[in-house]
């Protein structure tokens, strides 16, 4: 898309903000209004032009700087919105940075899609540019978008260069689990970790890896909610500058086209988002805050699509920490298009769904080829065959994930070498309550863990360790790693960073804290997988189990005391992340901008 041709057309109908700034039917209002905005320097002949009004939902601080490069950024989308006739409003949103927020950002994604949902419904804006990047900011803007649906597109801020330390790369959190590994066995000392870490952040930007903020950023630009190509391009690039100007561009035209999130994330596209998901080996976050996204729009998404429609695509993109390369890496490869184009050739995908730029996935992205084939994979040689997410059940929670792609073959090995039972394998529970519980008790010799144990975490979920904690991926104890044990089995109903290569069995629902069948386990029970049978069970008899919940009824409090009102009061309205976590009563909220 182009230039208006002429930079001061008004659109074609009238729109939401004229209520604010030329009702003629209430002038007092108007004037109350109209004297306010003016305040910095804007005309009233602009205000009354009938250009659309575009509100900026900056999610960058100096609190997120994994998103602060948006404070630049906003400054050519300005500079698009008003090339396109457009009127720029920019306003903050509530901060969430994954890595910096106690006790976890988990519990700010919700408060931010209520601030956010408030912000546009109840302002003068007729679209709005979400600024996305850090983990949770992306679903946050896209639910708050959902529940508006005013016409809304995203602009991913790009993730940080690569990090490199002594000739290899050194990706974002991935770098973390291997340092801490090292640390533990003696292999570097305090100072030593943290400069291996901090080099896999060497400048502004989301994380470098495949974790959570790529995975979501990607399926944004999968869902069609942002320009295509835009999700890979780094953060410092020239080309991410361009991208910021053409968003604004391309907002003002889907203000007078008048197409809105609801034209865009319709079920297809969800699904669309889902098969992408497993072909760049997405984040495990990632059905938690789609599965959000599309109950606050009103399209039908359950963990089973995950499993009926991403389980046999195979995983084609080469990033850590299933593979080997980072995001500068993705981006020269020809990042999301050349994923969507070979998907889209072979019948993954469904080309006809509508993007933010009026065309279709076909028009967008048909003919887009990887230029890097060893960082982007041809389906016919991928790194793994079927990547997608597997859906657990059994006797210790209804629904569970675990991510396919992250299994090595020394876990195999170890685990799912039985020739009589290849997709199964025993072990004996040691259980954790907590975070603060794991850490206290992981290295001291009375644990008894041993190569034969499962690490169960329990009251980490969205009620428990409100907001759901990332801390399912357990190291194993320093004597195991030092005897050359470097991972056990994990279960648990918390979440795991998307930086994790571990194949953890997690998002387990209903939690502990809601009486599921994790508050039942004891350290000592045997468990058995079956990822054939997608079955996780406790091997304890059903009398038993009943006499534990009898016990546990009397004597237990669940949900640990919360700490501010907000971890009260999201305890009290949100769900289980089989359904997203979503609040609750914020689902029958759909569609709410109105022009009045
Ligand atoms: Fe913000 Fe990873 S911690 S993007
Ligand atoms: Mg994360």
């Amino acid at each position: 898309m182009g230039l208006a041709d002429d930079s001061t057309k008004p659109a074609n109908r009238r729109l939401r903000s004229r209520a604010w700034f030329d009702n003629r039917e209430n002038p007092d209002m108007t004037a109350l209004y109209v004297e306010r905005y003016l305040n910095y320097g804007i005309s009233l002949e602009e205000l009354q032009s009938g250009r659309p009004i575009i509100g900026i939902a900056q999610t960058g601080s100096d609190l997120v700087p994994c998103n602060r490069h948006h404070i630049e950024l906003v400054k050519r989308t300005r500079e698009g919105i008003r090339d396109a006739g457009g009127i720029a409003i920019e306003f903050p949103a509530h901060p969430i940075q994954e890595t910096g927020k106690r006790p976890t950002a988990g519990l700010d994604r919700n408060l931010s899609y209520l601030s956010l949902v408030e912000s546009i419904y109840g302002y003068p804006m007729d679209g709005v540019v979400l600024t996305i990047g850090c983990d949770k900011t992306t679903p946050a803007c896209l639910m708050a978008a959902a529940t508006v649906n005013l016409p809304a597109i995203a602009l991913s801020v790009g993730p940080m260069l690569n990090g490199w330390f002594k000739g290899e790369r050194t990706g974002s959190g991935t770098i973390v689990w291997k340092a801490r590994e090292m640390l533990a066995a003696g292999e570097i000392d305090y100072k030593g970790f943290i400069e291996l870490v901090a080099s896999s952040a060497p400048s502004t930007g989301w994380c470098n890896t495949m974790g959570t903020a790529t995975t979501m950023n990607s399926l944004a630009e999968a869902l069609g909610m942002s320009l295509p190509g835009s999700a890979a391009i780094p953060a410092p690039y020239r080309d991410r500058q361009e991208n910021a100007y053409l968003t604004g561009l391309q907002i003002v035209e889907m203000v007078q086209a008048d197409r809105k999130p609801s034209d865009i994330m319709t079920r297809e596209a969800f699904l669309n988002a889902i098969r992408v998901n497993s072909a760049i080996g997405g984040s495990t976050n990632a059905p938690i805050h789609l599965n959000a996204i599309a109950r606050h729009i009103g399209v039908e998404l359950s963990l089973a699509d995950w499993e009926a429609h991403g389980a046999d695509v195979p995983l084609v993109v080469n990033l850590q920490p299933a593979g080997t390369y980072l995001g500068e890496d993705f981006y020269r490869a020809g990042g999301v298009p050349a994923v969507m184009g070979q998907l889209l050739r072979a019948g993954m995908i469904d080309g006809s769904v509508v993007g933010a730029n009026g065309r279709t996935v076909a028009e967008n992205i048909g003919d887009v080829q990887a230029s890097d084939t060893d960082v982007i994979r041809p389906l016919a040689d991928p790194l793994k065959p079927a990547a997608g997410l597997s859906v657990l059940s059994g006797n210790l929670f209804d629904s569970a994930v675990m991510k396919l792609s992250v299994i090595s073959p020394e876990f195999r090995a170890r685990y799912l070498s039985n020739p009589d039972d290849p997709e199964a394998f025993e072990a004996t529970a040691v259980v954790f309550d907590g975070p603060e519980d794991y850490h206290a008790r992981i290295d001291d010799p009375a644990l008894g863990a041993d190569d034969s144990s499962i690490l169960i975490m329990r009251g980490a979920g969205p009620i428990g360790y409100p907001g759901g904690a990332e801390v399912v991926n357990m190291r194993p104890p320093v004597a195991l790693i030092q005897a050359g044990v470097h991972a056990l089995p994990c279960l648990g109903d918390g979440r795991q960073s998307g930086t994790s290569g571990s194949p953890s069995i997690l998002n387990a629902a209903p939690e502990a804290a809601v009486g599921g069948g994790l508050a039942l386990i004891r350290t000592g029970d045997r468990v058995r997988i079956d990822l054939g049978k997608r079955t996780a069970d406790m091997l304890v008899d059903a009398d038993e189990l009943e006499r534990r919940r009898a016990a546990l009824a009397a004597d237990l409090d669940y949900v640990p005391a919360s700490q501010t009102p907000w971890q009260e009061i999201h305890r009290n309205i949100t769900g289980q992340f089989e359904g997203g976590a979503v609040i609750e009563l914020a689902v029958k909220y759909q569609r709410i901008a109105q022009t009045r």
